[in-house]
């Protein structure tokens, strides 16, 4: 069944006809088979589908990671695939944000060090980093962790780290490729709640990959691939 969304503000990203082929000639495979849709300001959207349908190469090509074969990706009706490559990686720098399964922190290197990061990399103060991060921190519930490194964590709290350092640049677009996977479901969900208030609160539209039923519960709307398209679009309840 198939159930045409309306995204939930403006839009934010779209994907029109979107076509991914990895390889050529015999060995060529694609990944992405056309893959439409639009997603709103401040959505809440929870990417499903079984292993190899598409959803991590979707959310490379949105993550600017990666380009599609054909077809266009605008964010905020920019064209994205005509950017050249050090526009994108500004796209990726000031308005995207990331999260990973395997949290991917820097080991031996505070919580605090950790979120710091993207803003060194834009270039800010050691002040303004300072105070952005410890607000970060607060917001995923991490005072008073601030100087603990990775092995003084638990994996929640890696996680959570990690969302702080996603946030710590105020990004329009958080992507998340399963990042309750190496959680149990009490962390999962704890987690999941963190992202909910993210998106309710601070606004961040978010796009997250999970196989897991319970976590997509969470989420505003649900995407499913199955071969490299969308087969299925659908709203979830109301907004918690
Ligand atoms: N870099 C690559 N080169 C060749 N094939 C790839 C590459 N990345 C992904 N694929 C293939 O594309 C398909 C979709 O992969 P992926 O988007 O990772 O799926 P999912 O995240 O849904 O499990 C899979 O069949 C995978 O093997
Ligand atoms: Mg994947």
């Amino acid at each position: 069944m198939t159930t045409a969304s309306a995204s939930f503000g403006d839009p934010l990203i779209e994907l029109s006809g979107v076509t991914k082929t990895y390889g050529r000639g015999q060995a060529a495979f694609q990944a992405l088979r056309g893959v439409n849709f639009v997603i709103g300001e401040e959505d809440f959207v929870a990417v499903m589908g079984p292993s190899g349908s598409g959803k991590s190469t979707v959310m490379n090509i949105l993550g600017c990671l990666d380009t599609p074969t054909s077809g266009a990706y605008l964010f905020r009706g920019v064209r994205v695939e005509r950017l050249l490559r050090k526009e994108r990686a500004l796209l990726r720098r000031h308005y995207l944000g990331f999260v990973f399964q395997g949290f991917n922190l820097l080991a031996r290197t505070s919580a605090q060090e950790n979120v710091e990061l993207p803003l060194l990399y834009r270039g800010e103060s050691s002040s303004a980093r300072h105070e952005a991060a410890r607000a970060a921190l607060s917001a995923v519930g991490l005072s008073g962790w601030e100087t603990h490194t990775q092995a003084e964590l638990s994996g929640g709290q890696q996680q959570r780290v990690a969302i702080a350092r996603a946030i710590v640049t105020r990004p329009a677009l958080l992507l998340a490729d399963e990042p309750t996977g190496n959680l149990d479901t009490q962390c999962g969900r704890e987690i999941m709640e963190l992202l909910s208030v993210l998106n309710r609160e601070k606004g961040i539209t978010i796009l997250m990959v999970t196989h897991e039923a319970e976590m997509a519960e969470y989420a505003t709307r649900v995407i499913r691939f199955v071969d490299g398209r969308v087969e299925s679009d659908v709203r979830n309840r109301e907004r918690r």
